[in-house]
C-alpha cells in the first residue's frame, strides 16, 4: 500500500529496469540517421512504434515491464533518407507525475494502490500500439481510451473518445483496419470498469466516426489482449487470465492465471449482432497475439501464437504454481472453426517449430487469406538476452510460408535481439521487413531492412541509432511521410 514518503530516485537493479530494459527517458528528433548500405526507394513513409518507458522509478520499489509511460517513436523515410523522432505521450498520469517529480501510481492496473493525490485520474499509459486511422495517429492501451498525437511532431493532442460518443471505458491496443472498407474495428473489455465482464464491440468508419457500439458479457472477466476479424466474422477470445476485484482491493495484482477455466472463443457475423455470438470452447491456454484471420464461407482460420498458460512471468497462478518459461513457450498456431458446426470444438495445428511471438503479416491482406507470417522467434538453444516483457528477447526473426509450410529464420549474433517486425508493402513483391535490433554489447539500437522474401540473406541496409531503444510493443506503417519536422 502506498505512503506519502517519496519513492527512490533510482530505478531498482532488476532485470526489467536494467541493460536494454533500462528506461531511456529520451525525447528527441534526429535528422538523417546513419545508414549502412542504401535504403530502397520503396521506403517512402513513416513507421510509428509505441512502447513503455517509465518516467520515474516505481513508487512501490518494484514494477513490471509493461507499466511504463507510453513513448511513441517515428522513423520517417523519404528518398533514401530516414529521420527519427521520439516523444512521451502526455497522459494525465504522465503530467501528474511530472508535476510531482515522482511516481504516484502503484501496481499495474490497480487503482487501490495509488497515491491519494491521483485518485480519479486516468491511469492509462498509452504504451502499447501506435495506430494510424483516417490520417490521425493514436497511442493505444487496452485499459483506457486512446490518446491522439500529432503525426508529425508526436505532440499529444488529448484523449480520444470519438467526440464523446464512445461508452466503453477501454479500447483495445489491437485495432483491426479493414483494407477494403477503411473501417477501424475494435473492442473494449472491462468496458464498464475493473473486473466487469462487459465487452464493447465497436466500429469507426473510414473517416473515424464511431458508427457501431454493441455490448455483451464475456463468460468471465479476463484479459482479452487481441481479437480477430475476417471479411465476414468477428472472433473474441477469452483466455483464463482473470481479474478478481477483492484481490485487487487487498493490494493484489490485476491479473491471475486460473488454469481450471476453459478458453472460450466467441464468433459472430459482422453483418449480425453480438446477440448471435456462438461460443467455442477448449481447455485453458493463452494467446497474446493474432497474426491474421480469414474465412471461406463458414470456415474460419485464425493464425495466432498460443501457449499453455500466460507467458508473462508476472501473472501469478491462482494455485501458486510456478511459471515455467519452456513449458509455457508460445508457438505460432492455426485454429480452424466451422462457424455453422453444431459442435463447440475446433482444430489446432502448430505452424512453426520455433517458439515466439509478435506475428505480423502484410496488412494489405488483413482479414483475407495471407501466405506469409513474420514473427520474433525465441530459440531456447541460442543466447537468452533480457529485452522486453517476457524476459528473453527474440533471438531470431522468423518467416513462415503457410502455403508450403516452409520456415526460415534470421539470426544475427549472440549479442542481438529483435523487436516486433514491420512489413512494408512493395508493389509486385513480398515487401520489405523492418525490425529494430537491440545491440546488447554496445547498448545501442539499429534497424535492419530486409527483403521479406529472403530474410536469411541478411540486411539490405542497416540504420544506426546513437541511442538505445527500450523494447516497443507494436507499430504501424503509414505510406506517406508527413512534411518535415
Ligand atoms: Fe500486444
Amino acid at each position: 500500500m502506498p505512503n506519502d514518503s517519496s519513492p527512490s530516485r533510482q530505478f531498482p537493479p532488476l532485470p526489467q529496469f536494467s541493460g536494454m530494459n533500462a528506461p531511456s527517458r529520451i525525447e528527441c528528433h534526429i535528422k538523417d540517421l546513419e545508414v549502412v548500405g542504401e535504403l530502397p526507394q520503396a521506403l517512402q513513409g513513416t513507421w510509428y512504434r509505441c512502447g513503455p518507458d517509465p518516467q520515474y522509478p516505481p513508487m512501490l520499489g518494484d514494477d513490471i515491464y509493461i507499466n511504463g509511460d507510453g513513448a511513441v517513436s517515428a522513423f520517417s523515410f523519404a528518398d533514401g533518407r530516414v529521420d527519427f523522432t521520439m516523444r512521451y505521450v502526455r497522459t494525465q498520469r504522465f503530467e501528474a507525475e511530472r508535476a510531482a517529480h515522482r511516481s504516484l501510481f502503484g501496481l499495474y492496473r490497480n487503482p487501490y494502490t495509488d497515491h491519494a493525490s491521483v485518485r480519479g485520474l486516468d491511469r492509462g499509459t498509452a504504451n502499447t500500439t501506435a495506430f494510424v486511422h483516417a490520417g490521425r495517429l493514436f497511442a493505444l492501451k487496452e485499459d483506457s481510451l486512446p490518446y491522439e498525437l500529432d503525426p508529425v511532431t508526436l505532440e499529444t493532442k488529448g484523449r480520444h473518445d470519438f467526440d464523446g460518443k464512445l461508452r466503453s471505458r477501454t479500447v483495445t491496443a489491437h485495432p483491426k483496419r479493414d483494407p477494403e472498407t477503411g473501417e477501424w474495428l475494435f473492442f473494449g473489455y472491462e468496458a464498464a470498469g475493473d473486473a466487469s465482464k462487459d465487452v464493447a464491440f465497436c466500429v469507426a468508419d473510414k473517416h473515424g466516426a464511431l458508427v457501431r457500439e454493441e455490448w455483451f458479457e464475456a463468460p468471465y472477466a479476463a484479459m482479452q489482449h487481441d481479437f480477430a476479424v475476417t471479411r465476414d466474422y468477428v472472433i473474441f477470445s477469452v483466455f483464463p487470465t482473470v481479474c478478481d476485484l477483492d484481490h485487487m482491493k487487498a493490494g493484489g495484482t490485476h491479473w491471475m492465471w486460473d488454469g481450471t477455466l476453459d478458453t472460450w472463443i466467441g464468433v459472430m457475423r459482422r453483418d449480425g449482432s453480438v446477440k448471435d455470438m456462438r461460443w467455442f470452447r477448449r481447455p485453458a491456454c493463452y494467446s497474446y497475439h493474432v497474426g491474421n484471420a480469414f474465412n471461406t464461407g463458414s470456415q474460419i482460420t485464425i493464425d495466432l501464437c498460443v501457449s499453455a498458460r500466460n507467458v508473462f512471468p508476472y501473472v501469478p497462478a491462482r494455485d501458486g504454481s510456478a511459471h515455467d518459461p519452456e513449458a509455457n513457450a508460445p508457438y505460432l498456431t492455426r485454429w480452424s472453426f466451422d462457424a455453422d458446426s453444431p459442435e463447440s470444438s475446433f482444430t489446432s495445428r502448430v505452424l512453426s517449430p520455433i517458439p515466439g511471438e509478435l506475428p505480423r503479416i502484410d496488412d494489405r491482406v488483413s482479414m483475407h487469406p495471407h501466405r506469409f507470417i513474420y514473427y520474433g522467434g525465441i530459440d531456447p538453444r541460442k543466447s537468452q538476452l533480457m529485452a522486453g516483457p517476457i524476459g528473453p528477447g527474440s533471438n531470431h526473426l522468423v518467416r513462415v510460408d503457410t502455403q508450403t509450410g516452409g520456415v526460415t529464420a534470421l539470426f544475427l549474433s549472440n549479442t542481438t535481439t529483435f523487436q516486433e517486425p514491420q512489413l512494408v508493402p512493395v508493389p509486385g513483391a513480398e515487401g520489405l521487413l523492418l525490425a529494430v535490433v537491440d545491440h546488447h554489447d554496445t547498448g545501442l539500437a539499429s534497424v535492419v531492412v530486409l527483403n521479406a522474401a529472403d530474410i536469411t540473406a541478411g540486411p539490405i541496409a542497416q540504420i544506426k541509432l546513437p541511442i538505445r531503444l527500450r523494447d516497443a510493443f507494436h507499430g504501424d506503417w503509414a505510406p506517406l511521410t508527413p512534411k518535415t519536422i
